[in-house]
C-alpha cells in the first residue's frame, strides 16, 4: 500500500502493525532514518495539530520538509492539486501530506502519482491519521477494542473524525454509539443513537466531536448545547470509574466539554496529541519502508 487517504485501506492487522511501530518508537527501540527524503506538506485547510505534528514527525524521522500552503502557491492561479502533486514528485518529494476540502479528491489524484500520499482531512470525508492516533490512545487504556462501548458524540454530519473513527471501531470488535441533535444525523453511520445521559453512564470511551461552526448556516448557542448535549462536570460525575474523554481538538470550551474537564483526570485530550507525532511517524515510517 502506497497511499493512507482513508481507514477502510487498513486491516485490523496493518492497525496493530502500525501500533508495534509507535511503541518501539516511543520505547527509543528504532533507529531508522529517512536521510534524503523530502515530504512536501500541503494545507489548504487550518490546521495546528496535525500540520505541527506531521512536522516533528517527519524531521524526527531525518526528513527533509517543505511547507506549502494554499495562499502561496500556484493553486491561487487556477492550478490543480493533481498538477501540484506531479509538480512535487517531479522535483524530488517522496512523500505528501495533504488537508483539503472536497471528499474524494484526493483518492482520484492518487491513480496516478508515484510519490505516496497521507491524508490529513478531506473536508467533511475522512481523518485517518487523527484516527490512528485515537485508537492508539484507546488501546493504551484498555490494551484490546473487544467489548468497549465507544460514544461518538456531536456534530457527525460534519466530522470526517467520526466517520474514520467509527468504521474502524466497530471493524476492531468495539461497540459504538452515536449521540447527536437530529439535524446532525447522517446516514454514514449506523441507527444505534442513545442520549448523553445513556452514553456517560454505558460508554467506556466518550469520544467528543468539534462543533464545526464554520460549516454551518445557523450558528449553534453555547450555553444550550453544554446543557442539552455537552460534556458537563454533573455527566462526566456519573461516568464509569475507567472511562476516558477523548476530543481531536480543537475544542470548544463550554460548548462540547465544560472547560475544567478539558484537563481532568478522565481526559486524554492532551495524551492523543502527544500521541499523533509517535503515530505520524510510524505512518510515514511504514508507507516508505513499504510495510503496509
Ligand atoms: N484534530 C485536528 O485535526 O486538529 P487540527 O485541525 O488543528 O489539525
Amino acid at each position: 500500500m502506497k497511499h493512507l487517504l482513508s481507514m477502510k485501506q487498513l486491516t485490523n492487522d496493518k492497525i496493530h502493525h502500525l501500533f508495534k511501530i509507535a511503541k518501539q518508537l516511543e520505547n527509543g527501540e528504532l533507529s531508522w532514518q529517512a536521510e534524503g527524503k523530502f515530504a512536501a506538506n500541503l494545507f489548504l485547510e487550518p490546521s495546528t495539530r496535525t500540520k505541527s505534528s506531521f512536522h516533528i514527525a517527519e524531521r524526527k524521522l531525518g526528513l527533509d520538509v517543505l511547507h506549502l500552503d494554499g495562499m502561496d502557491s500556484s493553486l491561487t492561479k487556477g492550478e490543480s492539486l493533481y498538477d501540484t502533486l506531479k509538480t512535487l514528485e517531479a522535483i524530488g518529494a517522496d512523500v505528501a501530506v495533504v488537508r483539503q476540502s472536497e471528499v474524494g479528491l484526493l483518492d482520484s489524484c492518487a491513480e496516478n502519482v508515484n510519490l505516496s500520499l497521507i491524508n490529513a482531512g478531506d473536508g467533511c470525508g475522512e481523518h485517518p491519521t487523527q484516527s490512528l492516533l485515537d485508537l492508539y490512545t484507546i488501546q493504551e487504556q484498555f490494551e484490546e477494542f473487544e467489548g468497549l462501548h465507544v460514544a461518538i458524540a456531536g456534530d457527525l454530519k460534519h466530522s470526517r473524525v467520526a466517520r474514520s473513527n467509527a468504521h474502524a471501531l466497530q471493524q476492531l470488535g468495539a461497540r459504538v454509539s452515536f449521540v447527536t441533535k437530529p439535524e446532525w444525523k447522517d446516514s454514514s453511520f449506523s441507527h444505534r443513537y442513545i442520549t448523553m445521559d445513556e452514553a456517560v453512564e454505558q460508554c467506556d470511551v466518550l469520544m467528543l466531536l468539534r462543533i464545526q461552526h464554520e460549516r454551518h448556516k445557523q450558528k449553534t448557542s453555547a450555553s444550550s448545547y453544554l446543557k442539552d448535549h455537552g460534556l458537563t462536570k454533573e455527566r462526566e460525575s456519573r461516568m464509569k470509574e475507567d472511562a476516558i474523554i477523548l476530543h481531536p481538538a480543537p475544542v470548544n470550551r463550554g460548548v462540547e466539554i465544560d472547560s475544567d474537564l478539558v484537563e481532568s483526570k478522565k481526559s486524554r485530550i492532551f495524551r492523543q496529541m502527544s500521541n499523533g507525532v509517535t503515530i505520524r511517524m510510524a505512518i510515514i515510517q511504514a508507507l516508505l519502508k513499504g510495510e503496509l
